[in-house]
């Protein structure tokens, strides 16, 4: 009897502990209602868990009040679950003080901060920004405005046909006139892990700051802000499995604390007369107006989710469902990869002779298989490799094998299609 118990506890144990992508899926409300859902889109937004959608719902159905103002219990509960927040986020990301986190709407938000408050702030004409040549949009154009503004100049660091960045034309790019480095981590179009600890170092043997794009690695690949000692790190909530609206930046204090405020309103000031406003000090001088407080909680919940995986698991899983995507669809005839780096994660954009990427999104969708198709708010990378789009399939952790063989098996109906 005993040792049916133990069988019994042991097995219930197992299967709690298990971390099969199936078991993932399941905590995935968004499966239960579409059971044939292939969603290869995680490169675009994530599915949301339960603990999430419930938390949220919680949140509004239970928590809601408006945060840093009322002193009654609602309002003070809800300033604590938005600041408890902050703390998973720092914690999670490994920053040495709270005050360094700052919710903003996105990495977009967050990016557009530095790029007016910091760099813009700074910027003299004959300067120089730096960023890469797989750049989104979003780390591009904030930086293209502040240096025309300025006079001053973009420099692209540029990559090879592999999609891999050149980090001897990034040495020679650092120079004197060099006032920041604006880097992606992980391309959301190429899927290239850019080599950012050592492109942090070399911009710091030069006293240059650096800002990392962080939103497409965070879900994924632990991130240590310490270790890595970035002085800015972006990334948007609803990558990694939280609410849209809500992202995060991370910066160092002695840059923060130099930077006036992006934004004004409430909730950002110390004192206010019709002649002159002072400020709040770190965070709430970033955060002007009623914040996206549900998002934050929500994010935080994300959070939560992620630490009651083995992250480490679930990361080589990834990797190998990733390989084995490659592998499979390398094998298509006419098929084209578009991002051969070495580093790569669980990103894959192409292209198939004869047929447009739209009609192959198209067809695929018809199918319930979802993937972008598009520039992907990356038209510099549409541009250096000569093509319209590409289709991009991104994986996440509750896709797994049988996912990828639709995927190539409608890919080869619709060559049959349109041949
Ligand atoms: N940045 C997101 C993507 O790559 C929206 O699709």
């Amino acid at each position: 009897m005993k040792r049916a118990i133990f069988f019994c506890l042991f097995l219930f144990y197992m299967s709690n502990s298990m971390q099969s992508p199936s078991t993932i899926r399941s905590r995935f409300p968004i499966f239960a209602k579409y059971p044939g859902l292939a969603y290869l889109d995680n490169a675009a937004t994530t599915q949301k868990p339960d603990v999430v959608i419930e938390g949220i719902y919680r949140f509004y159905t239970e928590e809601n009040a408006n945060i840093h103002r009322g002193i009654y219990p609602l309002a003070a509960k809800a300033t604590a679950l938005y600041e408890e927040s902050r703390n998973k986020i720092q914690v999670f990301i490994k920053a040495p003080q709270r005050q360094e986190i700052i919710f903003t709407a996105g990495a977009t938000a967050a990016i557009n901060l530095v790029a007016q408050s910091f760099t813009g702030a700074r910027l003299k004409a004959g300067d120089r920004v730096l960023i890469t040549a797989m750049e989104h949009h979003a780390n591009l154009i904030p930086w293209q405005m502040v240096c025309q503004r300025a006079g001053a100049e973009l420099c692209i660091i540029p990559m090879n046909a592999a999609g891999t960045l050149d980090l001897q034309a990034y040495q020679s790019l650092l120079s004197p006139r060099t006032k920041m480095v604006a880097l992606v981590h992980i391309s959301n179009t190429l899927g290239t892990i850019n080599p950012i600890e050592e492109m942090i170092d070399m911009a710091h043997h030069r006293q240059i700051p650096i800002l990392i794009d962080a939103a497409q690695s965070v879900a994924h690949y632990p991130i240590d802000v310490q270790s890595l000692d970035c002085d800015f790190l972006v990334f948007s909530g609803h990558k990694l499995f939280g609410p849209t609206g809500i992202g995060v930046l991370y910066g160092k204090t002695a840059h923060l604390e130099t930077m006036e405020p992006y934004q004004f309103g409430g909730d950002m000031i110390k004192d206010v007369t019709f002649e002159k406003t002072t400020f709040a000090g770190l965070p709430n001088k970033f955060e002007a107006g009623t914040p996206n407080i549900a998002g934050a909680v929500g994010l935080g919940y994300a959070i939560d989710f992620l630490h009651e995986l083995d992250r480490n698991a679930a990361l080589e899983q990834l990797k190998a469902l990733s390989d084995y995507a490659h592998e499979v669809l390398a094998g298509i005839n006419g098929l084209r990869i578009i991002g051969t780096a070495t580093r790569k994660s669980a990103i894959i954009s192409f292209t198939m002779e004869g047929v447009h990427p739209h009609d192959m999104a198209t067809f695929l969708g018809e199918e319930n298989i979802a993937l972008r198709a598009g520039h992907h708010c990356t038209q510099p990378i549409m541009d250096f490799y000569n093509i319209p789009a590409t289709i991009r399939a991104s994986f996440s952790i509750y896709n797994n094998k049988d996912e990828v063989d639709r995927l190539v098996q409608t890919l080869k109906d619709i060559q049959t299609f349109f041949a």
